[in-house]
């Protein structure tokens, strides 16, 4: 089991208290593939060393006082990968889910999916219903899984459950507001992140979270996933602290 602590970040100058962990944390773990090539390994091998990295950064995140993270495991578009790579992924997830429960119940880390859950292979949506149930209870840390899941998929599917409620009559078009859109995400219970690390270099959003990263603070490092461990997450964490949010105002 983790023992909390904020020791891990430095207080702000002159202030003598320890800075507020960010209340939520997203990452798009890239680069697997390239850290395998640069090895001349099977991009399987990249995942598997990027779930280890996963549960690093899960562990660190715990530690820091992180209230969630969120992590992009697989996109939509993700199934336009060779057959027999998108099979080790979901082969990963359930072999993570089953390694990794002990360290979920050890650190109170209560285990959540985003995405079109519906569409994946019976034994992995099996897999994560159990270990979503198995964890419900624990009031720590939320570790949220983006599987089979893009921004624009998210915000079509809000939409239509909106469109529905207009439909049925229990919602006028006039009384609409962001607000209703917001509570319809798949995301609907927690914060927005605070901060989005993205490893590997790429300067994009690739579909993730559209809506929820309107105001979040950006964190690209060239660092492949597998490659980023607990000092690359602490210092992204110091890199946030030391950022000026202004939410559009002065
Ligand atoms: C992006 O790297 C990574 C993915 C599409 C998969 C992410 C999966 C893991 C980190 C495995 C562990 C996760 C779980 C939940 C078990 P890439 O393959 O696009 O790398 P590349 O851009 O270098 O080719």
């Amino acid at each position: 089991m983790i023992a909390q602590s904020s020791q891990l970040l430095e207080p702000p100058v002159n202030s003598g208290l320890s800075p507020a962990p960010p209340k939520h944390i997203a990452i798009i773990m890239d680069g697997n593939g390239r850290w395998a090539a640069e090895r001349g390994l099977p991009r399987v091998v990249g995942h598997e060393n990027g779930a280890r990295a996963l549960r690093t950064v899960t562990e660190t995140c715990c530690e820091i006082g992180v209230g969630s993270l969120t992590v992009y495991a697989f996109s939509t578009e993700n199934w336009k990968r060779p057959a027999e790579e998108v099979s080790a992924l979901f082969g990963l997830l359930e072999h993570f889910l089953a390694s990794e429960l002990p360290t979920l119940q050890a650190n109170n880390i209560c285990l959540k999916a985003i995405g079109r859950l519906q569409e994946l292979p019976a034994s992995a949506r099996e897999a994560l219903k159990q270990t979503i149930e198995q964890t419900a209870a624990n009031t720590g840390m939320n570790l949220i899984l983006a599987i089979n899941y893009s921004g624009r998929a998210e915000l079509e599917d809000a939409v239509r459950s909106v469109c529905k409620e207009v439909a049925s009559g229990t919602l006028s078009p006039e009384s609409f507001t962001q607000e209703h859109l917001q509570r319809h995400l798949y995301t609907s219970e927690w914060p927005d992140p605070d901060l989005l690390i993205r490893t590997s270099g790429e300067m994009r959003l690739s579909n993730f979270l559209l809506w929820q990263l309107s105001y979040t603070e950006l964190y690209v490092t060239p660092k492949c996933w597998p490659d980023f461990g607990r000092e690359d997450l602490v210092e992204a964490v110091r890199d946030f602290h030391r950022r000026k949010r202004r939410f559009g105002g002065i």
